[in-house]
């Protein structure tokens, strides 16, 4: 209910303010303020994001906010604590040993955390917040609220997978950038995105899981009414490594210029799994591509110029692409 609600958002906000604290003013914070400085984040940055640092302790936070009056069973909800497996109703901070991330949804308030390891053995890269009643992974994206003006006034948001991405991008001095949370993008995302901008422009890491999460959100956004694009990267570079490989010209460029649209896209990606040099391959993937992505396109101007496109390519006429795209349409009604 409400009351508890306004009692997590505070413990939230007071974690996040003790975790920065633990990472610019103590000694414990010295190694995630190493770490965060090697990978080239500024002092600015830093407190822009209100980062902070989670120690190697299991009960740092539980006592400073059970010192601040909060029951341990409500932070444990909020997902701060989490429940030694044995004994029930005994508590541990749920986030040790990490840089941490305040996560903030739309309205600028803090709603969980994202926790980075500082190297890489020791069990998951980030841990985020469990499901509580702040925190839907599917529901928030990361930086919304700073993004937000700047999503209005260039009409335009920028989609990445990742903390560092945004932080990263930002610290370049590109503003309108979000992440989603370790998900593909949901229709509630570009809910929220719809409001603010006309265009999102999707940039996945270039490996398998960003190629992944780049085709399941094209399916998400390809009924949504937003112009959508996807930026592809180098293999084997996130934005984070494009901005410091190639620098922010070239990472705008990426944006501008070397965005496609989510059909071509979608096109494009389904090119690995026919054999191109073989006239049944060709067939088989021109049907493919007509039966799953071009029934989907709803603007004639697009369709003609995607099927122009392949019509020069494959060498079959735009008619009898035109015709095939008709018949798909028919036998499979809208949906
Ligand atoms: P990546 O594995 O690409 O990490 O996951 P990254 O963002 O590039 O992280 P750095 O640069 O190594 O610090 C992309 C995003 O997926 C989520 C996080 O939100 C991460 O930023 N993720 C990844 C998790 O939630 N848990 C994980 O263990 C890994
Ligand atoms: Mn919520
Ligand atoms: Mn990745
Ligand atoms: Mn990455
Ligand atoms: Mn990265």
């Amino acid at each position: 209910e409400y009351k508890r609600r306004k009692e997590m958002l505070r413990a939230h906000e007071l974690a996040a303010k003790y975790y920065n604290h633990i990472l610019m003013n103590t000694e414990h914070g010295k190694l995630g303020l190493r770490y965060l400085e090697e990978r080239g984040i500024s002092r600015i940055t830093i407190e822009a994001f209100q980062l902070g640092y989670a120690p190697d302790a299991w009960d740092v936070l539980r006592k400073f906010l059970l010192k601040r009056g909060f029951a341990e069973e409500l932070l444990f909800e909020a997902g701060l604590l989490s429940e030694a497996q044995n004994g029930k109703g005994r508590y541990f901070d749920k986030f040790r040993h990490r840089v941490m991330y305040p996560i903030h949804d739309a309205q600028g308030h803090v709603i969980g955390f994202g926790g980075r390891v500082l190297s890489k053995d020791s069990g998951p890269k980030y841990l985020n917040s469990p499901e509580t009643p702040l925190f839907h992974k599917g529901r928030h994206l990361y930086n919304l609220h700073r993004a937000r003006s700047t999503m209005r006034s260039e009409g335009r948001v920028l989609v990445l997978e990742g903390y560092m991405d945004v932080i990263a991008a930002y610290q370049a001095g590109v503003q309108n950038v979000v992440a989603v949370l370790g998900t593909a993008l949901t229709n509630d995302h570009v809910r929220l995105l719809q409001r603010n901008v006309q265009e999102i422009v999707m940039m996945f890491d270039g490996d398998a899981a960003g190629q992944k999460a780049a085709l399941r959100s094209a399916e998400v956004v390809k009924d949504a009414d937003v112009k959508t694009r996807v930026a592809t990267l180098p293999e084997g570079l996130d934005p984070d490594d494009f901005l410091k490989k190639y620098g922010k010209d070239a990472f705008v460029r990426a944006i501008q210029d070397n965005a496609s649209s989510m059909t071509t896209f979608r096109i494009l990606s389904m090119r690995k799994d026919y054999n191109l040099s073989t006239d049944v391959g060709r067939e088989d993937y021109l049907k493919a591509v007509i039966q799953t992505v071009l029934t989907d396109v709803s603007s004639p101007m697009e369709l003609e110029k995607q099927l122009k496109e392949l019509s020069d390519e494959f060498g079959v006429s735009v008619d009898a692409l035109d015709q095939e795209v008709r018949l798909a349409k028919k036998s499979a009604p809208a949906g």
